[in-house]
């Protein structure tokens, strides 16, 4: 019989993970804000809870998948959390948030004897449920060890080990992120470009992406703009990253001409590519 599990956030990425864990065997307590997003988890066996104290076991493991800093933070300095995860506890940080706020809270946890692990994810709510997530992960060794079945229980097919840094992992989103998201403008602009010209799209996708572009991402989205379908949609998640990838670049006087550019696109509703 597995440990049961204490999991936090029950969003689009944060209910298929939470669901492939209850189909894996861990009994789970969950919390989100609201409450109703637990119901096809509950009908699974999940406990549902009121506060986020209240999925947290002393000495056990507790995951978590919100949205920002300020969420996160108000999880963790919610009332009776910290005192209650206590010695030996874990905290699985899943959030993609700044590094500042996850070194700043994974402080916060060692004051109150428990460890504070950070493993953003990349991959979308469908790769979840397909077990098809890529993550990166930093913290304390024993730490990671023990969240490893975890973390290949919620959907990964790929855990990457930067070190015992927190921050590291999150770094790695943010440098993943703008990536992905510089990836998908440029396409799109190049597709549009060869399309006004009267070059199918889907032709060029298709040999760019067999040649010289032969990767997922280029694959992914090349498809989905040559058929017209917009791969960040209305998501929020671009403009949140870039201006988490900016500010983890000014903090290091880092310059960022490209990213700065894409935030302000972003910013000016209806650029999402
Ligand atoms: N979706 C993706 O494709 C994807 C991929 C990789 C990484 N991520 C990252 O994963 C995290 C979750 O993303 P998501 O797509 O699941 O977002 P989402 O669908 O918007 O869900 C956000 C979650 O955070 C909770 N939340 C927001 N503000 C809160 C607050 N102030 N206090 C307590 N809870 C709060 C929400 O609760 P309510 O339900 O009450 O609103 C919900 O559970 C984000 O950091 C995102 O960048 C997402």
């Amino acid at each position: 019989m597995n440990d049961a599990i204490g999991f936090i956030g029950l969003g689009r990425l944060g209910l298929p993970m939470a669901t492939n864990l209850i189909k894996s065997g861990y009994p789970l307590r969950v919390y989100n804000r609201t409450a109703s997003k637990a119901e096809s988890l509950v009908a699974q066996g999940a406990q549902l809870a009121g506060t986020p104290a209240d999925v947290v076991e002393t000495g056990g493991v507790i995951a978590s998948i919100v949205w920002d800093d300020a969420a996160l933070e108000s999880i963790v300095m919610s009332d009776g959390f910290l005192e209650r995860l206590g010695a030996g506890g874990i905290h699985l940080s899943m959030s993609t948030v700044s590094p500042e706020m996850s070194k700043k809270l994974a402080a916060i946890h060692a004051q109150h004897g428990s460890t504070y692990v950070e493993a953003p994810i990349f991959g979308r709510p469908e790769a979840a449920v397909a077990h098809q997530l890529w993550i990166p992960c930093a913290g304390p060794q024993h730490a990671k060890e023990r969240i490893q079945p975890l973390l290949k229980a919620m959907g990964g097919q790929g855990i990457f080990d930067f070190g015992e840094e927190i921050g590291a992992a999150l770094l790695v989103k943010l440098v993943g992120n703008f990536l992905i998201i510089s990836a998908g403008h440029s396409l799109r602009e190049a597709l549009a470009m060869a399309e006004k010209n009267g070059v199918d799209p889907r032709a060029v996708v298709d040999m760019l992406t067999q040649t010289l572009f032969d990767a997922p991402i280029y694959r992914s989205y090349g498809k989905m703009i040559a058929e017209k379908n917009a791969p960040f949609g209305q998501s929020k998640i671009p403009l949140k990253d870039i201006g988490l990838f900016k500010n983890a670049a000014q903090q290091v006087d880092s310059s960022t001409p490209l990213a700065s550019f894409l935030y302000d696109l972003l910013s000016s509703d209806g650029a999402r590519a």
